[in-house]
């Protein structure tokens, strides 16, 4: 097994102080309020989770989906919480140290592997053995170099400052194989958080402040190599309202589940969908672009941002490109 590699301490990263005392209290004692939605959590057949771990569901979306673990032999997850995503995963993978969770908090990590013992005995298919705990630091991932079929975090990443965030999304995409999947679930904000807030590392633990508007946070990924994302959710998650938080208007955060692939960028900038479709409404059965997108007639195919903005541009009155859904379900080619 390997060492927790050191990260060093920077005067931006104190912030993570604020971060460690909060969950080691989370850990012992349920915060209800604590990053979650509304939104409850997958139910899958035979799957009991321990109400602990639903006391701590501090996340924001989920990062568990079939479409990325029907063959991942090998995930992480980073901040593992309570463990209710890493039992979830385990449930799809089902084998010794198929889920490798890794999280920096002593009391969360103690937390998290006393729930797992807990699900042993209300899940026959469950051993403990299927989810590895790691002490480590996402900055600095207790990982080995292309290993990973699928890496998760839910709720975590918001809290970095940008260029934690960036060290971060990097050695997620060092521990994935070539091909491998990216999850997320984030807070995003639709405008830029004022620092008075963003800097203040209470509300930045509390997945309040440290949002980035949607587009950086997509253009953070792909700077990190990600070839290819899809975003498959954005919905409402928080408002920082005006009077409490010294606004001139209120802020709306939203929250979404995204996937990005371990995919080369291709060298006119990434493949980003967000929903929009293409349909071709000609008399041909068939509208081909001569650059790898076959349209049948009537039939909606998800394109990528890119693509349908060149689509667009052709001017053609057979061809009608749709606005994003921000439900992407992975049914195009770019
Ligand atoms: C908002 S909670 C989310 C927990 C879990 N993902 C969920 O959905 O319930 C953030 C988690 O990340 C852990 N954490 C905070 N900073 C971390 C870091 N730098 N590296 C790894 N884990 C960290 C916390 O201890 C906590 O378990």
């Amino acid at each position: 097994m390997l060492e927790p590699r050191p990260v060093k301490d920077t005067p931006s990263n104190d912030y993570q102080a604020t971060v460690d005392a909060l969950y080691a209290d989370a850990a012992t004692t349920p915060m209800s309020a604590l990053c979650c939605t509304s939104t409850p959590p997958w139910r899958l057949p035979g799957l009991e989770v321990p109400r602990g771990m639903l006391e701590r569901n501090y996340g924001c979306g989920s990062t568990v989906h079939p479409r990325d673990l029907a063959t991942a032999t090998r995930c992480l997850y980073v901040g593992v919480g309570g463990g209710l995503e890493a039992l979830q995963m385990a449930w799809f993978l089902r084998r010794p140290g198929g889920v490798v969770a890794v999280d920096r908090v002593d009391a969360m990590l103690d937390t998290a592997r006393t729930l797992l013992i807990e699900a042993e005995p209300l899940n026959p298919w469950f051993d403990r053995s299927f989810v590895e705990l790691r002490k480590g630091d996402a900055l600095a991932l207790p990982v080995e170099d292309g290993t990973i079929d699928v890496a998760a975090q839910n709720c975590l990443f918001n809290i970095f400052t940008r260029d934690h965030l960036d060290r971060a999304l990097s050695e997620m995409h060092r521990v994935l194989r070539p091909g491998g999947r990216l999850v997320l679930s984030d807070p995003v904000a639709t405008r830029a958080i004022p620092a008075h807030l963003a800097d203040d590392p209470r509300l930045r633990a509390e997945c309040l402040s440290g949002a980035l508007p949607l587009d950086e946070y997509v253009s953070r990924i792909v700077a990190a190599g990600f070839g290819t994302l899809e975003i498959r959710s954005k919905r409402p998650y928080r408002v920082l309202d005006r009077t409490r938080h010294g606004l001139d208007e209120h802020l709306l955060l939203e929250t979404i589940e995204l996937v990005a692939i371990k995919d080369p960028v291709p060298a006119d900038g990434a493949c980003v969908f967000t929903g929009k479709t293409a349909i071709h409404l000609g008399l041909d059965e068939v509208f081909d672009d001569g650059k790898g997108h076959r349209l049948m007639r009537d039939v909606p195919l998800g394109v990528c941002d890119k693509t349908a903005a060149a689509l667009a541009a052709l001017g053609r009155d057979d061809l009608v490109i749709t606005g994003s859904t921000w439900h992407y379900a992975g049914d195009g080619c770019c």
